[in-house]
């Protein structure tokens, strides 16, 4: 009798055992203007896949799968969908992120960065030397003189990026010696930044300039 209880017991426990086991919920999904990531959760059990792809237009860099990890998080999406038709040289990885250099869509600052957002990205940001220098070397690379950068001074009195970071919280900046002390420190509102790959510097434009059509600006996916 008392075996028997015991089987039971031990049948009810791997039961249980089962209907607890690990599963990732439904995966996050970016999605900005046209640029969906689609993701195909065929099972979401510990080890499952999953399948990524971009929506028509749309071309995968990356990883195309994730994985159910048994801490029940999908692992890291390492995947960005970029408009059909742009190829390396102009797709650029560096330090875990990913970089458009667009030639190809002549725009002024708020142009740019509406390019930018609706590819789940920003305006490219530089958090320090090296990626700076990267940078001016993918510039001269690509002949690229000048181009649009993520920096700008919205409402005046310092200089921020993207992330809402700062030339000061940064502790990096790469200013031209030609740039007066008063700009650098106390930039009015609406100043925009652009990088000059001969200079190897970053130039400040008061806010009409912003206005001016430049040929090239990077985004920077991550
Ligand atoms: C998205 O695609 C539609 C249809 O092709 C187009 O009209 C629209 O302008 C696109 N939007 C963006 C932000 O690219
Ligand atoms: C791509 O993701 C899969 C998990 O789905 C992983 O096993 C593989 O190592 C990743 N490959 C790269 C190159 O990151
Ligand atoms: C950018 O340029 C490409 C290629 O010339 C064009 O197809 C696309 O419509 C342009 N996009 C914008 C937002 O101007
Ligand atoms: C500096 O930038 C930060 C982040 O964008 C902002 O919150 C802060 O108000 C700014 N400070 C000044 C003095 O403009
Ligand atoms: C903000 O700045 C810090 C320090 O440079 C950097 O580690 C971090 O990646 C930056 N954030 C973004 C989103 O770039
Ligand atoms: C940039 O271009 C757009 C579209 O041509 C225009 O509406 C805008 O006034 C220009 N300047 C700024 C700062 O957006």
């Amino acid at each position: 009798m008392v075996f028997k209880h015991y089987k039971l017991t031990l049948v009810l426990v791997a039961l249980i055992v089962q209907t607890i086991q690990i599963t990732c919920n439904d995966p996050e999904i970016r999605s900005c203007g046209n640029a969906s990531i689609r993701i195909d959760v065929g099972d979401n059990t510990v080890g499952s896949e999953a399948h990524i792809s971009c929506s028509n237009g749309y071309t995968l860099w990356g990883n195309d799968s994730i994985v159910c990890l048994d801490s029940g998080q999908w692992s890291q999406q390492n995947a960005y969908c970029i408009p059909d038709g742009i190829g390396k040289p102009y797709i650029q990885s560096f330090d875990g992120s990913l970089y458009l250099f667009n030639n190809f869509n002549k725009s002024n600052y708020s142009q740019a960065k509406e390019y930018c957002t609706n590819i789940c990205s920003t305006l490219i940001e530089i958090n320090n030397q090296v990626e700076d220098q990267f940078l001016l070397e993918t510039m001269n690379n690509l002949e690229i003189d000048v181009l649009w950068i993520g920096l700008e001074s919205v409402n005046g009195g310092n200089y921020s990026w993207p992330s809402g970071n700062t030339t000061q919280t940064n502790q990096y900046e790469n200013w031209g010696e030609v740039v007066p002390e008063h700009i650098k420190d106390n930039p009015p509102a609406g100043t925009c930044v652009q990088a000059f790959s001969f200079y190897e510097f970053w130039f400040p434009n008061p806010g009409s300039f912003c206005d001016t059509e430049l040929d090239d600006f990077v985004c920077e996916l991550r």
